[in-house]
């Protein structure tokens, strides 16, 4: 590379670097990833994420290194629709796969790059697991699902630096042990640790169209067809499809970004996270939601959204006619035509300030940076008409607010309109956050 390349480079990913610091991503190894020849390459790429401060939690699975022992030992792998069937024999041979690429992975974090301390790699019974049971006459044995996850343990360890190793064999409350599909570890992590990013490797440089193009950015819908392709052509074990079920259902469960990458080429995983176009395919919760603005289309949606609220006395009840008049002032998510989160921009352009009013997100989709995108959006929009301050009226969301730079105010900090209209029966906090220092 010339040097002015370097320089060039160096500077782009200068946003992304403090983009990423402090976020915690999921990285799902499947056993083709760890058998590649370039897999020495993806550890150390993965080193440096964690030297640039990112948390990191990997989870690996070993079906090839499993059918390889099988195999030797002249087992015939049993399935039972697409999981795999468990007997203790088996199980032997999970736990010596497993095991060993649980040493390897750790004794590759472990080799020290000059001037970098040693990595704490931790890997301990972080997921508990109960027996998949019985289903159409056939008993799984020893395959399992997952009972819980230690989220709390695996916050500590994340905060103490540590990189978080979880393997797909995990003991259950009876002190037995079990094997899972590592997809479900990885998708339920992520869930369960809010991660800002799934990441998988596959055997080609992410999903590709017709043409083998790689498809850099994938709507879930478009997700979901491909992976019912891959089922269809029997290819329910690749990394793809491993990948796309986890994908889609981390989206929906408001992981913002997944993303697919090659395992066989050097430096993917880093062009995609430090680059602006990426390599591979990426799966994107805003591709499934839209952020805009309300119609008159939307107030059926919204009184379905908001009513719920005015009637536990958590927003202020508003007559149909009154959202038909304000409805330009809403900013809507819109997930496949349902309206799942709302919050409105009343503006007093006089006295520069606007209210965040109306702020709700529907109970089946809150606790996923929902609220923050209304707030970036209605700030966003609070800027373009020059409202140096912007206030909110609540009852009960006091701390959310404040935690998001709002600070405690009275009523003679209200625009005049307002003012007057302060309903002082219902005692609701105000609070002011100026948009100047943003
Ligand atoms: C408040 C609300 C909009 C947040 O939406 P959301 O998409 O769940 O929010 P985010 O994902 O961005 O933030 C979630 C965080 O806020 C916290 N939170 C949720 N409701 C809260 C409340 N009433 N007070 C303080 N914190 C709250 C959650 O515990 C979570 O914290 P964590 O990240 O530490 O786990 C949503 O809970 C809601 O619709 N509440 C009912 C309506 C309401 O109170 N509106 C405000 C009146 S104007």
């Amino acid at each position: 590379m010339r040097s002015t390349e370097l320089v060039q480079w160096f500077r782009q990913s200068t946003p992304y670097v403090n983009m990423h610091r402090g976020k915690t991503f999921v990285i799902m190894l499947d056993g083709d990833a760890i058998a590649g020849a370039n897999f020495i390459n993806i550890i150390s790429d993965i080193s440096l994420l964690h030297s640039l401060g990112i948390k990191l939690i990997i989870v690996f699975g070993a079906r090839v290194q499993i059918n390889t022992l099988l195999a030797q030992h002249g087992i015939e792998p049993i399935y039972h629709k697409n999981i795999r069937v468990t007997d203790p024999r088996t199980l032997e041979l999970v736990k010596q796969a497993v095991g060993k690429l649980n040493y390897d992975i750790t004794a590759r974090l472990t080799l020290r790059l000059p001037h970098s301390p040693i990595l704490n790699v931790v890997s301990s019974n972080f997921i508990l697991a109960q027996p998949i049971g019985v289903d159409d006459g056939v008993d799984y044995m020893l395959s399992g699902k997952i009972r819980r996850i230690e989220v709390e343990n695996i916050k500590q360890q994340l905060e103490r630096d540590a990189i978080v190793l979880i393997s797909p064999i995990a003991p259950s409350v009876t002190g037995e042990t079990f094997n899972l599909p590592f997809e479900e570890i990885a998708t339920q992590v992520a869930i369960k640790l809010k991660a800002e990013k799934l990441i998988g490797f596959c055997d080609t440089q992410g999903i590709l169209d017709n043409d083998r193009q790689t498809l850099s950015d994938l709507a879930p819908q478009q997700a979901i067809i491909h992976l019912e392709k891959l089922i269809e052509d029997n290819q329910y074990h690749s990394s793809q499809a491993r990948f796309l079920q986890a994908a889609i259902e981390v989206c929906r469960s408001g992981v913002k970004r997944s993303h697919l990458i090659s395992y066989e080429e050097d430096g993917s995983l880093l062009q995609e996270l430090f680059t602006r176009d990426g390599v591979g395919t990426q799966l994107s919760m805003e591709n499934a939601e839209d952020v805009r603005i309300a119609t008159i289309q939307d107030i059926p949606g919204l009184l379905e959204l908001i009513r719920p609220l005015e009637q536990q006395g958590i927003l202020v009840k508003r007559s149909r006619e009154q959202l038909e008049m304000d409805i330009a002032n809403y900013t809507i998510i819109d997930r496949d035509g349902v309206i799942i989160a709302c919050a409105a921009l009343n503006v007093y352009a006089q006295e520069k300030m606007a209210e965040m009013a109306c702020v709700a997100v529907h109970p089946d989709y809150r606790n996923s940076s929902r609220g923050d995108i209304l707030l970036e959006e209605i700030q966003k929009r609070a800027k373009q008409q020059n409202i140096e301050k912007l206030f909110v009226l609540t009852t009960r969301t006091v701390h959310w607010f404040q935690e998001r730079g709002f600070h405690l105010a009275d009523v003679t900090n209200l625009p005049q309109d307002k003012r007057q209209h302060y309903n002082y029966a219902r005692r609701s906090k105000i609070l002011v956050k100026s948009l100047k220092e943003e």
